[in-house]
């Protein structure tokens, strides 16, 4: 379990947290999305222990990140934004190296190395030199780097950015596989559509300030897209149809069906057949998860 419990941060003049605080339970995948410089990076940063707050704490199982340092960072895998190794390494050293380091001994180092690099899809590139690796390569290095020690918490930042769909599809796979394993896993992103596949929460940021926090079936409900129907005439037989449909708004001629639960082809084909004449039928993207995001950007109601 991950508890960021009123975490603030500045840089100079600049507010990059201010008085941040969520939870990822065990079992549970959140996703963390906000615009650029909305204090994503920042947050994790100060979760994995490599920076520290200005106020506030984390507790990873419990173990707080300012004075249980070390218990509470052996608790969380962290694959970071931009993942920085030495390039002049092959992949497999490196790895024993930094599995030693975690207090492995060479030879399990080295075995641990083998098996993750192969789990992580790197079982071919285990002795070329980091510096040959692509940028998605890295990141499943970084992965594998990151389960040393079966920490049974997680933090990806930005992880799918810059994957092929063969990256993307690997990364959610085993994403989906921790959480079945109980593990706790933070995952942020500045693509909602993204995050809203892999994650059962979604907590929301933007300046610094967490803004919402939503679960994955409320978004769906909140970005499903309306349907703008037209029709000749509106009468009670037809509101009573489209209601079966979703809640409606009618305004003169036009009806707008809210959370619509058939496919639109189902509800037009519904119409047409009781003999109403449809003049316009749309599926309007003005509740889409896109802008859904920008309207929780902004604060506004959604
Ligand atoms: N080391 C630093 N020195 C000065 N300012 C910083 C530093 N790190 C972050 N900031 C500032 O803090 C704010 C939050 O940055 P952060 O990297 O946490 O955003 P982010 O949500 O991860 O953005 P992105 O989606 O671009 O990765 C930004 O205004 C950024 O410029
Ligand atoms: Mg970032």
């Amino acid at each position: 379990m991950i508890e960021i419990r009123g975490v603030s941060k500045r840089f100079g003049r600049v507010v990059a947290l201010d008085r941040v605080s969520f939870e990822v339970r065990n079992g549970e995948v959140v996703g963390y999305v906000g615009p650029n410089g909305a204090g994503k990076t920042t947050t994790i940063r100060i979760a994995v222990g490599v920076l520290p707050p200005d106020a506030g704490d984390v507790y990873i199982d419990g173990y707080s990140v300012l004075r249980e340092k070390t218990l509470a960072s052996s608790r969380v895998g962290w694959v970071p934004e931009s993942p920085i190794f030495e390039q002049e390494f092959k992949a497999l050293d490196y790895f024993t190296y930094l599995a030693t380091y975690k207090g492995l001994s060479p030879s399990d180092a080295r075995r641990l190395g083998r098996e993750l690099l192969n789990e992580v899809g790197l079982g071919d590139a285990a002795n070329r030199k980091l510096s040959t690796f692509s940028q998605g390569m890295k990141k499943r290095f970084a992965l594998a780097v990151s389960m040393i020690g079966d920490p049974p918490n997680f933090i990806f930042d930005e992880v799918l950015s810059g994957l092929d769909p063969q990256g993307i599809a690997f990364f959610r796979g085993i994403v989906e596989e921790f959480r079945r394993r109980g593990k706790a896993v933070l995952f942020s992103s500045h693509i909602l559509t993204e995050v809203q596949m892999i994650a059962q929460r979604v907590v929301f940021i933007n300046r610094g300030r967490i803004v919402g926090v939503y679960t994955a079936d409320e978004i769906a409900r909140l970005a499903s897209p309306a349907i703008r129907i037209r029709l000749k005439h509106v009468d009670e037989n037809v509101k009573n149809l489209l209601t079966r449909f979703g809640s409606i708004e009618v305004s003169e001629n036009t009806v707008i069906l809210r959370e619509p639960r058939a496919e639109p082809s189902k509800i037009l084909e519904e119409l047409v057949k009781s003999g109403y004449s449809v003049e316009e039928f749309r599926i309007s993207e003005e509740r889409c998860l896109e802008e859904l995001f920008m309207k929780l950007i902004k604060g506004e109601k959604v």
